[in-house]
């Protein structure tokens, strides 16, 4: 969570972000716990680049400094932010074991409608994440056809559609599974990752993202 403080304009707002534990996920199912542990200090250290980040960023900006250290670090806010928002959606999507995705629950019907069924938009999210590449795979919704769609993206900062709502966040970058796998482990490690999906969690993800009942189909 971060913490903000705002009493007036007295300089740039700079936020204090901190690890988001109670996002921590524990005994998963075929993701080890030391899996877990390394991988969450990456997850700190993203924490701690944003807020050095906008330390950095608050200083420059409060002595009117916006030349090429400004325009580096500047450019170099999408990477440590998204590093940080998507490890957050990453590790709070998992829950040992998963909870089970409803039948008849909205996001179930959704996802039939956007690709035919369960087992279609699996297969192609399973897909995305095999892509060459170090990256994400996220089901997002698009808000503006009401639909559900598999986006890859490259790094952590590249190829988001702006103001879609993220459901499913993978992390397939090697380090997500190279603890207990190898290079070539990741097919393996997407395979878990799904055993261990929190589908109540994206069911509520989806509600609130798109609280009308869908209407027309549009996924790809
Ligand atoms: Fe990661």
């Amino acid at each position: 969570m971060g913490r903000a403080a705002r009493r007036g304009y007295d300089g740039p707002m700079t936020t204090i972000y901190e690890p988001r534990k109670e996002l921590r996920p524990r005994r998963l199912t075929g993701i080890s716990e030391e899996q877990i542990s390394q991988h969450w200090t990456l997850y700190e250290g993203y924490v701690k680049n944003v807020n050095l980040l906008g330390g950095k960023l608050a200083a420059l900006t409060e002595k009117g400094e916006f030349g090429p250290e400004f325009a580096e670090l500047k450019r170099r806010e999408g990477f440590e932010y998204d590093g940080m928002l998507l490890h957050e959606h990453y590790f709070g999507i998992l829950k040992g074991g998963g909870t089970p995705l409803e039948p008849g629950s909205r996001l179930s019907r959704c996802l039939a409608l956007c690709f035919g069924s369960f087992a279609a938009w699996r297969r192609q999210f399973a897909a995305v994440g095999m892509m060459r590449g170090s990256g994400w795979v996220i089901l997002y919704h698009d808000p503006r056809r009401d639909a559900l769609v598999n986006f890859w993206i490259e790094s952590h900062e590249d190829g988001h559609p702006a103001g879609f709502a993220p459901i499913v966040v993978m992390d397939v970058w090697e380090h997500a599974y190279m603890v207990d796998g190898s290079a070539g482990g990741r097919s393996e490690y997407i395979e878990k990752f799904f055993l261990n999906v929190d589908w109540a969690k994206a069911e509520n993800a989806l509600r609130a993202a798109a609280p009308a009942e869908p209407v027309a189909a549009g996924g790809q």
